[in-house]
């Protein structure tokens, strides 16, 4: 699957960026919070998110970059939005967080940085939906991949395979063609792309030919 980040789209003209992306293969709107605390930057809140739903057809994947993501559950329910991402780093109580959001009726989705190990979700991963491994460290767009992020999707793919767990794999940072191609024969299942698809000429046809690799 493909998840534009909407990090990167012109916000002077959102309804014009919507009527592309409700039209094309994207399978969800990946929605970056960023605090300026838990990460070096600021981007959007809660009263612009609610625009933006109501513009997008497509489910909602939104990546808290917060502290405390856990005070905002309802907020992010609010939304209508399928996943909610809390970042591993920036929950001292992890498992009531992701039992928090499932009881809410979304999908539990964990964020871990480019230096969080894999090993760190052992206990948590049959219990989470999502595991959302972030390939450049998290706060901007248009940062260049992390190689070991590959070695990463292959650790969590067979992390999941023994535990049986049911989460899917999605990559955030850097993603291209290139890049993308390994973390899908790696085992990545959603891949989030921000500045590569709406840098391109033809956005609409990026994500397309990201979606088929
Ligand atoms: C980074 C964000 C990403 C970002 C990805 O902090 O979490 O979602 O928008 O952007 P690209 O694809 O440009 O690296
Ligand atoms: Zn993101």
């Amino acid at each position: 699957m493909i998840a534009p980040s909407l990090l990167s789209a012109d916000f002077s003209n959102l309804s014009r960026e919507f009527d592309w992306l409700n039209q094309s293969c994207a399978d969800w709107i990946h929605l970056d919070v960023m605090d300026g605390v838990f990460v070096p930057n600021i981007s959007f809140g809660f009263p612009v998110l609610k625009h933006l739903a109501r513009l997008s057809q497509k489910p909602l994947d939104v990546h808290l970059m917060i502290v405390q993501p856990e005070k905002f559950i309802r907020e992010v329910k609010d939304l209508g939005a399928l996943v909610m991402n809390v970042h591993y780093e920036a929950c001292t109580h992890l498992h009531r967080v992701v039992y928090q959001i499932k009881e809410a009726g979304m999908m539990a989705g964990v964020t871990l940085n480019p230096s969080t190990p894999v090993a760190a979700l052992q206990d948590i991963v049959a219990d989470v939906d999502l595991v959302l491994l972030m390939s450049v460290n998290p706060g901007f767009g248009g940062q260049k991949f992390i190689p070991h992020t590959v070695e990463k999707v292959k650790q969590l793919r067979r992390m999941i395979e023994e535990t049986e767990s049911r989460a899917l794999i999605e990559v955030d940072g850097g993603v291209n063609l290139e890049t993308g191609k390994l973390l899908r024969d790696a085992g990545a299942d959603v891949l989030v792309a921000g500045n590569y698809v709406f840098g391109a000429d033809n956005p609409m046809e990026t994500c397309r030919r990201l979606r088929a690799l």
